[in-house]
């Protein structure tokens, strides 16, 4: 059975990935929703938080644990990883929208947008710089010798997007405004760092224009998987599949089942849990 870790709901954006490609898995989903939203916490809180999740889904027999949540992937991730040494096996959404974005970018300036614990964390800065020597290949002369990284903290975008406003005109204002950096900064590629952006993709992607490659950590994390399993056989093996689905969440059920249907796109039950 594969986990799926969120600080809520937004961590079905990734689900729905993988549904897509996975549908006979069985999944484990547990979003801790009584201690979110994670983005504004200190590191070390996430580090606790996360590390209490990750043993609760171990506990239930997971095989395969994916940290769905960017700030705790950005903060956390290693420190898990480390702790349970591979026994399961524990993959975040950053490395693969990491290294993603070094594939697709022209010109090497990449821009990151995500809550503020993932900007602080300067995560995405770090693995773009030490992966661009292995993937960093730009075929314009124009392009940078080395990648330049613009980030840009959008702390109100969650809010906005869990009380359904992905089309109302203040969070488009909202978008333009904090995207105006980025867009004077000439990107040419945009990670959407966090779960809740999918949601915004369309918009965001209207807003920079159509020469900017605009990179979900959802879509990117659901596509790395494949070749992670055809390299891995005996994590594939491990997994159940009997395409049975369960939904934790460490708060209010009811919420958490209509607001999450809205991000996973179909009709969910979850019950509450004490982790
Ligand atoms: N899941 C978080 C992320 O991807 C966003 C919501 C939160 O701050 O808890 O960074």
């Amino acid at each position: 059975m594969i986990g799926i870790f969120d600080s809520g709901f937004g961590g079905l954006t990734v689900m729905k990935e993988y549904l897509k490609k996975y549908p006979d898995f069985d999944y484990m989903y547990l979003g801790d929703q009584a201690n979110a939203p994670y983005g504004s916490h200190s590191a070390e809180r996430v580090n606790k938080l996360v590390v209490q999740n990750v043993e609760f889904l171990i506990q239930k027999g997971c095989t395969l644990i994916i940290v769905a949540c960017n700030t705790a992937s950005a903060d956390a991730l290693r420190v898990v990883q480390q702790k349970y040494k591979g026994k399961p096996t524990i993959l975040g959404v950053l490395i693969p929208a990491v290294e993603e974005a070094l594939k697709q970018t022209r010109f090497g300036n990449i821009g990151v947008i995500g809550t503020r614990g993932t900007m602080d964390s300067n995560a995405y800065e770090r693995e773009l710089k030490k992966y661009e020597k292995d993937l960093y290949k730009p075929s314009d002369k124009r392009a940078l010798k080395s990648v330049k990284v613009i980030q840009k903290a959008c702390p109100l975008l969650v809010p906005f997007v869990e009380e359904g406003m992905t089309k109302a005109m203040v969070t488009r204002m909202m978008l333009r405004t904090y995207l105006r950096p980025l867009k004077g900064a000439h990107v040419d590629t945009l990670i959407l760092g966090c779960t809740h952006y999918p949601l915004l993709q369309k918009e965001i992607e209207r807003m920079m224009g159509r020469q900017v490659k605009v990179i979900s950590s959802a879509k990117a994390a659901a596509d790395a998987i494949e070749d992670y399993l055809k390299r891995h056989p005996n994590v594939e093996k491990g997994i159940t599949k009997n395409g049975k689905r369960t939904y934790y969440t460490t708060d209010c059920p009811e919420r958490f089942s209509e607001l999450g249907g809205k991000f996973l796109g179909k009709k969910i039950v979850g019950e509450r849990v004490e982790v």
